[in-house]
């Protein structure tokens, strides 16, 4: 099948380089033309492990390629995806539907037969049917079905989460446009992936949902560690115990420095948003969005406390600044919040980070990148560990604790124990929740 989708960002261009993977034709569309002059470089704007190499064997099938013109590329498709940002719209938290409204309008310009236009971009409740208005209202005589698709793609494991997703989740109206949702996925499906065949308001919900509910558990086990801290119980204890509770589950119970991201601060203020609109508030999301925010005050504080408490005069590096490892996004990163404060109270701040830098540079101002872990603790006064990259899990700690003029430490991914720290050379450890 032809496929058309609209906007490479990172949602658009890993599903239209996985889409090509599965056999079909597909051209991916933006409207920044170096971005698809990259594209046909073969060169990857984005950080994601495995998509450099996918993307280039389905350019030399044949079955992908890049374009600047919408209305060719949706000419004759069977299946245009939306996958344009939602960023959050400024003062009022609701995600920005601009993009997709004008992708709406330029796409039924251009529909020659019947086609399926897909929303993979997350958009609140009710957002698929104004699409369908829009593009009734722009080509009266356009055949055409609106479908709900979110993606559940975690950076850094992208890949892996289309190939082998938990479900799919298709919001749908009619058996043509389900039939054509089917056949687009039919690998997924020949290999017993469950999927969720739903109608449009509830695929839009159970994205949001999904993400707020995962914000939620992190929210939840990061408050329960400033609890364990104040009463002397170990986070890492308390998540395991719970979470061998088949109806919790271990995932996501890892207290850290607050959730950051391009998803989970921009959807569970949105879903804050949709639900004050509907005059049904969603109270424990914003909740939620609230302790978050605390979590990185905490760790500011947790940090300051570590240097004698004050910032003014030491030197302390931060090993990782991306919001996770595996991505160089540093969209809502807690180092955003935690490494301006530290410079703020009058700290020299070194960073590192394997993929962080390119975006990082301008968002850090003031911090000093360094390449490795040991050149930035040189002389340092504490060292944080802020993002939890694999070249940060097993480090020298005795070389490092040896190069710094005071040998501290605060592990906020909780990777290393009080135990082997003290045992390396450092005077001072603090974990989160321990
Ligand atoms: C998330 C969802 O997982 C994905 O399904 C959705 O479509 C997009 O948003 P992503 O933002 O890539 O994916 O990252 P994820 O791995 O979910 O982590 C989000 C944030 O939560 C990170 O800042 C991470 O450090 C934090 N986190 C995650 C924790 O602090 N503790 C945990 O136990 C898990």
């Amino acid at each position: 099948m032809k496929i058309a989708m609209v906007g490479t960002g990172y949602v658009g261009l890993v599903s239209g380089v996985c889409f090509s993977d599965f056999g079909h034709e597909v051209v991916c569309v933006d409207n920044n033309p170096d971005k698809i002059a990259m594209l046909e470089r073969l060169e990857v704007p984005i950080y994601e492990p495995g998509l450099e190499g996918l993307l280039a064997k389905n350019v030399a099938a044949e079955r992908l390629t890049f374009s600047g013109d919408l209305a060719d590329a949706v000419s004759g498709a069977g299946a245009v995806f939306i996958a344009v940002g939602t960023p959050t719209r400024r003062g009022d938290g609701h995600a920005d539907l601009t993009y997709v409204f004008a992708a709406a309008e330029q796409i039924a310009k251009s529909i020659t037969c019947y086609t399926v236009v897909v929303t993979k971009s997350t958009v609140p409740v009710g957002t698929n049917r104004r699409v369908k208005e829009i593009i009734a209202k722009a080509n009266p005589d356009a055949k055409f079905d609106v479908v709900s698709n979110p993606e559940f793609l975690r950076e850094g494991a992208a890949i892996d989460d289309f190939m082998r997703p938990d479900r799919v989740v298709v919001g749908v109206e009619t058996q043509e446009a389900e039939t054509v949702m089917r056949d687009i996925y039919r690998p997924l499906f020949l290999r017993d992936f469950p999927v969720v065949i739903t109608d449009l308001e509830s695929a839009e919900m159970i994205k949001y949902a999904a993400n707020a509910f995962l914000a939620t558990k992190i929210t939840f086990i990061n408050e329960i560690a400033a609890l364990c801290e104040k009463v002397g119980a170990d986070v890492k204890q308390v998540s395991k115990g719970m979470g061998l509770d088949g109806r919790i589950g271990n995932k996501f119970l890892h207290a850290g420095p607050g959730y950051g991201g391009s998803c989970f601060p921009k959807d569970t203020s949105a879903l804050a948003r949709i639900g004050q609109e509907h005059a049904a508030p969603m109270q424990i999301t914003e909740a939620v969005i609230k302790v978050n925010e605390e979590v990185k005050r905490r760790m500011v504080q947790k940090i300051e406390d570590l240097c004698d408490g004050s910032f003014n005069g030491k030197t302390i590096a931060v090993l990782g600044v991306t919001f996770k490892p595996n991505t160089d996004d540093m969209r809502d990163a807690p180092s955003l919040a935690i490494v301006p404060a530290m410079i703020g109270g009058g700290a020299k701040v070194r960073v590192v980070d394997p993929q962080g830098k390119r975006e990082g540079l301008d968002l850090l101002p003031g911090a000093q990148w360094c390449d490795d872990a040991y050149t930035a603790v040189q002389d340092a006064d504490a060292v944080v560990i802020l993002t939890e990259w694999n070249e940060f899990r097993a480090l020298d700690l005795e070389r490092l604790a040896q190069g710094m003029s005071n040998a501290r430490m605060a592990d906020l991914r909780n990777i290393y124990s009080e135990n082997e720290v003290i045992r390396a050379g450092f005077g001072k450890y603090v974990p989160v929740g321990r």
